[in-house]
Order: structure tokens, then sequence, then C-alpha cells
């Protein structure tokens, strides 16, 4: 994506709010306490999701969660059981113990891959820096974990589970030089070399590459083969707390960016909703605006 066609999407495309109906569907949604997570429980709701399951590193802000959802939402909707296990992605036995958690549900329709940090900060979590250990290596292992239950529930000829992981266009800034080093992460955890204002764009461009190898491995859909659906996206540009704590010129440039050009979480998070409502020509596929496009 072009930087054109980025501001163009921030200032001139307005993703529609999905109108999907998720009757008798249960979701996982990481980092489902704030910003976008939040919003896109709360437009499952709408949509008459009729279970969500919330990942959070804080059981106490999970519960505070769960009852502004709650009232949010009012009697607006058909009723939708709210829960939350603890995650924490910068350990790799909490997403054990989340997927543990998660595995005894016995059916999950979607799962929103869609915590994640951003920080100038280098230091180490589980062996690897911390951006990539939580957007990346902790994503995935996760997602991996999770097969199993989403298996369970392929029901036939009707709807395939989800696997949606929230990425960013942001991406597009990383070339990944440490790409030809003969360990990549090797390469990545000097903290002598690290550049951390581009961190999380290698983070995000890691994101797509092991989605897109996680559904090849998976298989064709279209084939008739596995019926999980892997899809990736961009809400845009939004107005969350993720860039709070950056600094410098990094910091400066992007929160002038973020002024300029950012959508509301309301309206990012309908891009993740999308990506749960796509069917199998999303499988391995790159979504941005709520629509597929590579
Ligand atoms: N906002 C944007 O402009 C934008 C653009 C493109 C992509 N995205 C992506 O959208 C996703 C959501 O971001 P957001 O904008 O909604 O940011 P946010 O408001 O900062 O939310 C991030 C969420 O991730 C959780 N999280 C962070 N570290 C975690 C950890 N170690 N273990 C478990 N949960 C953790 C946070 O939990 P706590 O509350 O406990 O910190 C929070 O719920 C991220 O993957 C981000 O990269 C955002």
């Amino acid at each position: 994506m072009s930087l054109l066609s980025f501001i163009h999407s921030q200032l001139f495309v307005e993703p529609p709010i999905p109108d999907h109906d998720f009757t008798g569907q249960t979701f996982v949604i990481t980092g489902g306490n704030t910003g976008l997570g939040f919003e896109a429980a709360r437009l499952l709701m709408r949509l008459n999701a009729s279970r969500i399951i919330l990942g959070v590193r804080s059981l106490e802000k999970g519960a505070e969660t769960i009852s502004r959802l709650k009232s949010s939402i009012g009697h607006t909707s058909a009723p939708c059981s709210l829960d939350m296990f603890e995650l924490d992605l910068e350990s790799y036995s909490s997403v054990q113990m989340f997927a543990k958690s998660v595995g005894t549900l016995g059916r999950v329709d979607g799962v929103l891959l869609n915590a994640g940090k951003v920080t100038q900060k280098f230091y180490l979590a589980e062996g690897n820096e911390s951006t990539l250990t939580v957007n990346v290596t902790a994503t995935f292992l996760l997602a991996i974990l999770l097969l199993p239950v989403l298996r369970q529930s392929v029901t036939e000829g009707g709807s395939s589970p989800r696997l949606s992981i929230v990425s960013s266009d942001r991406h597009v800034e990383s070339k990944l030089p440490e790409w030809k080093k003969s360990n990549t992460f090797a390469a990545l955890n000097d903290s002598s070399r690290a550049v951390m204002d581009k961190r999380y764009h290698v983070s995000k461009l890691l994101q797509i590459l092991m989605g897109r190898t996680l559904a090849q491995k998976l298989g064709d859909v279209q084939q008739g083969g596995n019926q999980i659906i892997v899809n990736m996206m961009t809400p845009g540009m939004c107005k969350s707390g993720l860039i709070k704590n950056l600094r410098g010129l990094f910091g400066a440039q992007t929160a002038v960016m973020s002024r300029l050009l950012a959508r509301s979480t309301e309206v990012g998070a309908r891009t993740l909703v999308a990506a749960l409502a796509q069917g199998a020509e999303s499988h391995g596929k790159y979504m941005n605006d709520g629509r597929v496009q590579e």
C-alpha cells in the first residue's frame, strides 16, 4: 500500500458497518478490554453473537470491560454471554493456559488475534525482543494451540471457523533486512542494532508472512480440505491507546499523523468484524477497508 493510497483510505473511505448475522456463534478476542478489540466485541454483540471470551492481562480491568460492554449495549440485541480468561502474551505459559481454557469451550466460531503493542524500549520476553514476542511468536503460538478447538468447530455444510489476525498497513514500511541473515530472530534480538522506531512495522510484516504460511499449511479451503479460514487485516490508523507511550521524533510524527488521519476505533473495528464474516476467498489474504485487497 503506497502512502497515497493509505491517505486516501484514511480520509475518503469509511468501511461499512458489517450486517452479518452471528447468531449462535462464539468468539475469542485477545486484547478486548480496550481500543479496537473492545469495539469489535460491541459490534459482535450487536450482530447477535452468542458468546464472547476476552483474553485480558488484568482480570480486574476485564471485569470492568464486561460491565461496560453490557451497559453500552443494553437490551437492544440478543443476549450475549461475556467471559474472560487471563492472557499475557509476554509469557508462553500464560498463552498455553489461555489456550487450554478456550479448549474447554468445545466450540469456537471465530478468533480475533487483536492484542498488540508498540514500544521504543528494547527488552526481552521469552528470549525475543518483546514486540516480536507479543505481536508475533506468542500470537502465533496461540493461533496454533487454538487449531484443535477450531477444527472441532467445523460443521458439515455449516459455517467455517475464522482465525483473523489484526495486522497493520504499516508493514509496508519494513524491508526486513534481517531476513537475509542466517538467523533472522537472532539478528532482530541484537539490542545494539535494533531500530526500535521500526520494530512495530517489522512485527506487522512478520504477522502477515506467518499468517500466509499458516493458511498455506492448513490447505486450500476452496478444495474442500481444511475449513478453518485464516485471514489478516488492517483496521487503518485509529485513535486508540496504542501510541500513547511513543516519544521523540517518531512519537511526534505518529501523533501528528493520528490527529490528521486517524479513524475512530468504532469505525476501525468494523474491519475486524468484516474479517470474521469473510468467506473462503479471504483465506491466506490481507484485507483493507473491510475487503480483500492484496
Ligand atoms: N490503532 C491503530 O491505529 C492501529 C492500526 C493498525 C493496526 N492496529 C492493531 O490493532 C490491534 C489493537 O490495537 P489498538 O489500537 O486497539 O491498541 P490498544 O488500545 O493499545 O489495545 C491493545 C490491546 O492489546 C493488549 N495487550 C498489549 N500487550 C499485551 C500482552 N502482553 N498480553 C495481552 N494483551 C496485551 C492491551 O491490553 P492492556 O489494556 O492490558 O494493555 C489492549 O487490550 C493491535 O494489534 C494493533 O497493532 C492498530
